[in-house]
């Protein structure tokens, strides 16, 4: 096949929840073809791989790496597979858009920074959750001087999809989540986006976390990433539990501010519960991910407001993040495309400014979760590193 030299060309590792999500995003972003899929059944990466006309399908991501036709790659696997192939990738000259959590541990994600900090390659970390239109408005609104100086921040990211004893993922077993499992998974994704919107950094934390269901039955078949409530029956053995259903942190942001996050896979009812609110001197903003067209805006001398996304209405440096008029809903899939496209553009245009998370903010989380995992297991606070 001859290549287009403009457009870009990249691969999917990964054929699971995100795996199907990125590739999605994918076919709405300029200039790039997907090319290639991997996954560890070659079966269903061909079958996933068919339904957008891919056809190099792969159950060895390795392949992949010693491909001159790739130029970049999409990291959707368990988050004991990003080091070795972020690192993989890296060294083979190509770009690496990677999933959250980073890496394993703060020493990996360290390496993976430098790695790249040494090439001419981007690197990217998928904590798309900050490109809602109404979170990218908060910011913008912060940016403003309209909160005045941030006094709280406070919040949760609540899913109940682990509920129950009976319900299992991969991301319950340390050899493939890490040594945290809610705090890493959704954790991340709250401070993440509570450091981008506030511009001010985590320097002190102190985290409670718990164990709910202390043996979980681990069927012998089936477990995919929110399957749980469908999935049939199946004959399962007890595994004994090591990481966390449910965290609780209290922190220190810049010098001033104070701040108090829950994250839990238990709380009922909670399908994907993001919740992010920031208190100022002068005003507040309130946003969550269930509802997350919405905006609330609090005043105390004047009536509170609500502003559902319109671009019309938004700040100009948060408009770019809306692609549709007002009313016509934009969300999660919509998050990973705008993440994507500024990524992409980056790629096409070495001078093009790197305006999506890096591998050091990857990094940074890291350092966050280390000490969230310090202060849970001392029982007393910890500071970040910076
Ligand atoms: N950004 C987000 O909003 C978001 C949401 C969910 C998950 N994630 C992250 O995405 C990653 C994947 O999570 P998921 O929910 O899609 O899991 P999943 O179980 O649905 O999919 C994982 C896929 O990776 C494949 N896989 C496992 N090991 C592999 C290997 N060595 N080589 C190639 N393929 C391999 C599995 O076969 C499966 O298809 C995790 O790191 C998770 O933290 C991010």
């Amino acid at each position: 096949m001859t290549r287009n030299p403009r457009r870009i060309r990249t691969a999917v590792i990964g054929t699971g929840f995100m795996g199907r999500v990125h590739l999605e995003a994918l076919r709405r972003t300029p200039n790039v073809d997907v090319v290639a899929i991997a996954g560890t059944s070659l079966d269903k990466a061909k079958a996933l791989g068919a339904g957008y006309d891919i056809h190099n399908a792969s159950s060895d991501w390795r392949e992949l790496m010693t491909d001159p036709g790739i130029d970049a790659v999409h990291i959707t696997t368990p988050n004991d597979s990003h080091f070795p192939i972020a690192k993989a990738a890296f060294e083979a000259a190509k770009h690496v858009l990677c999933e959250k959590p980073l890496a394993l541990s703060v020493a990996e994600a360290r390496i993976l920074t430098q790695l790249q900090a040494a090439t001419n390659l981007r690197g990217a970390l998928c904590h798309n959750l900050r490109y809602y239109p109404m979170v990218q408005q908060m910011r913008a609104m912060r940016e403003a001087g309209e909160l005045g100086d941030i006094l709280v921040v406070q919040g949760t990211y609540s899913q109940d999809w682990m509920l129950y004893e009976s319900d299992w993922n991969w991301r319950v077993d340390p050899a493939l989540s890490g040594p945290s499992r809610v705090m890493a998974d959704i954790g991340s994704h709250f401070f993440d986006m509570a450091e981008h919107v506030t511009g001010l950094k985590v320097r002190s934390l102190c985290s409670d976390w718990q164990i709910f269901h202390p043996t979980r039955k681990r069927p012998k078949t089936g477990g995919e990433t929110f399957s749980g409530k469908l999935a049939a029956a199946s004959e399962s053995t007890d595994a004994k539990i090591e990481t966390e259903d449910f965290g609780a942190t209290l922190f220190r942001l810049g010098t001033r501010a104070r701040g108090a996050m829950t994250a839990s896979q238990v709380s009922v009812g909670r399908k994907n519960g993001l919740v992010m609110e920031i208190y100022g001197t002068k005003a507040a903003v309130t946003w969550r991910q269930e509802n997350p067209e919405e905006l609330w805006i609090g005043h105390r001398d004047a009536p509170s407001q609500i502003l559902l996304k319109d671009p019309a209405l938004m700040h100009e440096t948060a408009r770019g993040w809306a692609d549709l008029p007002g009313g016509h809903a934009e969300g999660y899939h919509d998050t990973f495309k705008q993440l994507f496209r500024r990524f992409y553009a980056s790629i096409a245009d070495p001078d093009a400014p790197a305006d999506y998370p890096q591998m050091a903010d990857g990094l940074r989380q890291m350092n966050i979760l280390a000490a969230e995992l310090e202060s849970s297991r001392h029982h007393a606070w910890a500071d970040v590193a910076e």
